[in-house]
């Protein structure tokens, strides 16, 4: 696991309440900084895993807020930002598939209007609402954004093409982003492969694919932060850039 001394950092991690989110959470802010963790209001772990990560000494705060929702997203960005007095490091995380089971993208008539607008309201939306409230903090502070994709976005074959489609256009704001944030901000995404985590959308054959790929397991939601830290503390010459984090499975098999 690499280190870093975040003392001092102020961060806002949206979807924190759990999976990759939660792991990025307790990771910066062991590292020694400062954490604001929002989840949706509905989401129980949010204020329970706040009290664990505080009586444990962590400096996190929780702020619920739908990020799929514009003015819910100012009003929570705004206040985290007061919170920690600026903002150093923006996780744009939350992610929602929308479903329970994976769609097979020729059954288009499952995948309703109100279905592709709901995932692009949190997928690609929620990102780039947080962004757009919290950019003038982290210009000031020469920051860093990560966004959550998914190899869903690269490759296709996600949990339905809207989530994939989702994960796609949030790749290419990425590098739209970091194009125009730059030399103050970077802006870089990772692409999670298979996650062990609480994600609604279950795949029945997730552990007999995971022991076919290169590296032969899930990916815990600690390889994701490790990669977030990496992107945010270090990495001082990458922006723009989308890092997969999967064990091989785009690899293909040997
Ligand atoms: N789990 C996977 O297989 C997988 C694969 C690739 C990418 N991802 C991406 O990783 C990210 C994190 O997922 P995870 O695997 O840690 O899942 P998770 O379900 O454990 O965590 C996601 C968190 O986001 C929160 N959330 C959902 N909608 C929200 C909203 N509108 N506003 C605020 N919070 C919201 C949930 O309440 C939950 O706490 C997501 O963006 C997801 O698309 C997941």
């Amino acid at each position: 696991m690499i280190s870093a001394d975040l003392t001092g950092k102020r961060v806002l991690v949206t979807g924190a309440a759990s999976g990759i989110g939660l792991a990025a959470t307790e990771l910066f802010a062991r590292l020694g900084a400062r954490v604001v963790m929002n989840d949706l209001a509905s989401n129980p772990q949010l204020s329970e895993q706040q009290k664990r990560l505080q009586n444990n000494g962590f400096d996190v705060h929780g702020i619920p807020a739908d990020i799929g929702n514009q003015s819910d997203v100012a009003n929570m960005v705004t206040s985290a930002i007061q919170h920690l007095n600026g903002l150093d490091y923006l996780i744009n995380n939350a992610g929602t598939p929308a479903t329970n089971v994976p769609i097979p993208a020729n059954e288009l008539d499952k995948q309703t209007v109100e279905f592709w607008h709901k995932i692009l309201s949190v997928n690609l939306l929620g990102a780039y609402h947080c962004t757009s409230a919290a950019i003038a903090s982290l210009q000031q502070s020469r920051g860093a954004i990560v966004n959550t994709a998914s190899i869903a976005g690269i490759v296709g074959a996600g949990s339905s093409s809207a989530y994939s489609a989702s994960k796609a256009a949030l790749i290419n704001l990425t590098s739209e982003h970091a194009r125009v944030f730059g030399p103050n901000v970077r802006v870089n995404a990772i692409a999670p492969g298979l996650v062990k985590s609480n994600w609604e959308c279950t795949f029945a054959d997730q552990d007999a694919v995971a022991s076919t790929i290169p590296l032969q397991r899930s990916g815990q939601p600690e390889d994701y932060a490790e990669t977030m830290l990496f992107l945010c503390a270090g990495a001082a010459y990458i922006t723009g850039q989308t890092i997969i984090v999967d064990g091989g499975l785009t690899l293909g098999r040997g």
